[in-house]
């Protein structure tokens, strides 16, 4: 499963490429509001970072708006920009178009086989569902994922699916588990799954034995 960043934070993004263990970027712009700076500055600079595929949301509310938002962001950075469109009739006809100038597209807030089965037919390179979001009002967030994967792959489309709005690093697991093709998680996740209490607890007491190793005079 590859792994993309949730974020529009600079300092996050650049760290956890440092890892080594980045594929991509998704953001949006409730994420671009939290760093309080301009939409392009804090596109452009992640797209100097990440290696890999970067989500920027169109926000019109018709397919001609979205589409040239996309042209417009695609002209940044034509291998990485990947346009996130919203499931909805406009934004079907926008993924059918971009996708037809070879513009990759994310399909967002999909909440439904139904929705993914008609993203993945318009063309979108990615299907978002959003996991956490529907744990929120007490529906199976990973069992929409699990279904979507099955539907993708038992007609071998194209889309890849991206299990989004992770909350836990057991959300992670779950979307290795169940074959998504990504999880997009945000920094503070990707910093849990680095951690144990036992690694911890081993590197301290290596450390200490080692300083009772006698030093070469
Ligand atoms: O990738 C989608 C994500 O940004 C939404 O997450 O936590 O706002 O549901 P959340």
């Amino acid at each position: 499963m590859k792994i993309f960043i949730d974020s529009a934070n600079i300092d996050e993004i650049r760290e956890v490429a440092g890892w080594g263990i980045l594929d991509g970027c998704t953001t949006n712009p409730s994420l671009v509001s939290k760093t309080g700076r301009p939409f392009r500055d804090c596109i452009a600079d992640i797209l100097g970072i990440v290696d890999g595929p970067v989500s920027v949301e169109a926000v019109s509310t018709d397919a001609p708006g979205m589409v040239k938002e996309g042209e417009d962001w695609a002209r940044l950075d034509p291998d990485k920009v990947t346009v996130k469109v919203p499931m909805c009739i406009e934004g079907l006809k926008a993924i059918k178009s971009l996708s037809g100038k070879g513009i990759k597209t994310n399909c967002t807030l999909v909440f439904s086989q139904t929705q993914a089965l008609l993203a993945a037919r318009a063309g979108a390179t990615f299907i978002s569902p959003f996991v956490g979001r529907l744990d929120d009002i007490s529906h199976q967030g990973m069992d929409l994922v699990s279904d979507i994967v099955d539907l993708i792959e038992s007609y071998d489309m194209e889309a890849e699916v991206i299990a989004a709005s992770i909350r836990h690093p057991l959300h992670v697991v779950e979307s290795a588990r169940i074959g998504a093709h990504i999880a997009t998680i945000p920094y503070k996740v990707l910093v849990q799954m680095t951690r144990h209490p036992l690694t911890d607890i081993g590197i301290e007491r290596f450390q200490a034995d080692y300083n009772k190793i006698p030093k070469p005079r």
